[in-house]
């Protein structure tokens, strides 16, 4: 009965994949995937990144229509950096957490009362955040565009561990803002012991959302691109990894001799989740759901986003 059921899954997507092609073709799409997206999206994936990869990627691509399989606020700035695209999210309702965690009026508030704050945001943001920013950076940037604010007083928006880690790492005055991405968040000192008592061997890799405590455990920090780089370079067998559970596929793609171990059972972003082959095949249909962004907000949101993408 089981194994009739897995058999019917496989049949299922590959007519699935199969449409979705088809009509790729036809409408001069691509389909860009983040490394948290469910294996079989990544799979029919024209390009699978991390978020800077992705941006480039929208950025760059002389296709008419670009089928974003990530959370809104990628989509978003795949729309604000190529304005004239269609740029399709398949689950309208697939948000980042973290995201909601900063609202306009606040931090236009923030600006007000520290208006010698140069604002540096993290790209997981909404655009009317992003025109509020001096410069957007990603988890795999974050770090060398910094290092061309020594010396300023800084407020890093919305993600309080990143930057409580690069406050940590380069010693400028960096505030926080009180956010957070609730899996990362939840990753404890006494997850990493027990995963390097069970291997000894391994390696861990862990990713710059997690708290700082945590992060001081770690054998490498970066991003999900750099996670996999690292673990694609490193001499070693054994791997913990500490992100999204997602990256597991294309870490074992790439690595098929290596073993990779999740640090822990809660590392599933449940947004990143929500997109599957049938919504896929629906955007490219219907062309559903269309991101749109405010002209005024897009153009201040997209001097930020390309200073970012001028310095990275
Ligand atoms: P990356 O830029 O490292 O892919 O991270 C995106 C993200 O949302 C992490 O939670
Ligand atoms: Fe947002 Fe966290 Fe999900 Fe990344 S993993 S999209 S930061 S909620």
């Amino acid at each position: 009965m089981r194994y009739n059921l897995i058999v019917q899954k496989k049949e299922c997507d590959y007519m699935l994949k199969d449409e979705i092609l088809k009509l790729k073709k036809e409408k001069n799409a691509i389909i860009l995937a983040h490394f948290y997206q469910h294996d079989e999206v990544q799979d029919i994936a024209d390009f699978v990144g991390d978020s800077l990869a992705l941006s480039r990627k929208a950025a760059s691509t002389d296709a008419d229509v670009i089928v974003f399989c990530g959370v809104y606020f990628m989509a978003e700035t795949a729309k604000i950096l190529s304005p004239d695209k269609m740029v399709l999210l398949p689950k309208q309702n697939a948000l980042c957490n973290m995201a909601a965690m900063i609202s306009y009026d606040a931090l236009k508030k923030y600006k007000e009362e520290h208006p010698e704050r140069k604002i540096v945001t993290y790209v997981n943001t909404r655009a009317e955040i992003k025109a509020l920013s001096d410069i957007i950076v990603t988890s795999s940037n974050a770090e060398k565009i910094m290092k061309n604010f020594e010396g300023e007083k800084i407020m890093y928006t919305p993600d309080k561990n990143l930057g409580l880690y690069l406050r940590d790492k380069l010693g400028y005055d960096i505030e926080v803002w009180p956010g957070h991405c609730y899996i990362h968040d939840r990753l404890t000192i006494n997850d990493v012991k027990e995963l390097r008592k069970k291997y000894p061997n391994a390696e861990v890799l862990i990713h710059p959302e997690a708290p700082l405590e945590v992060l001081k455990q770690a054998d490498y920090v970066g991003s999900t691109k750099g996670i996999l780089d690292y673990a694609t370079n490193s001499e070693a067998k054994d791997f913990v990894i500490g992100t999204d559970k997602g990256i597991l596929h294309a870490l074992r793609k790439q690595n098929p001799e290596k073993n990779f171990h999740i640090l822990s059972h809660g590392l599933s972003c449940f947004n990143m989740k929500r997109i599957k082959l049938e919504d896929v095949l629906d955007a490219l249909k219907y062309d559903q759901h269309q991101i749109e962004v405010d002209p005024d907000i897009a153009a201040r949101a997209k001097r930020a986003l390309d200073e970012m993408l001028r310095l990275s």
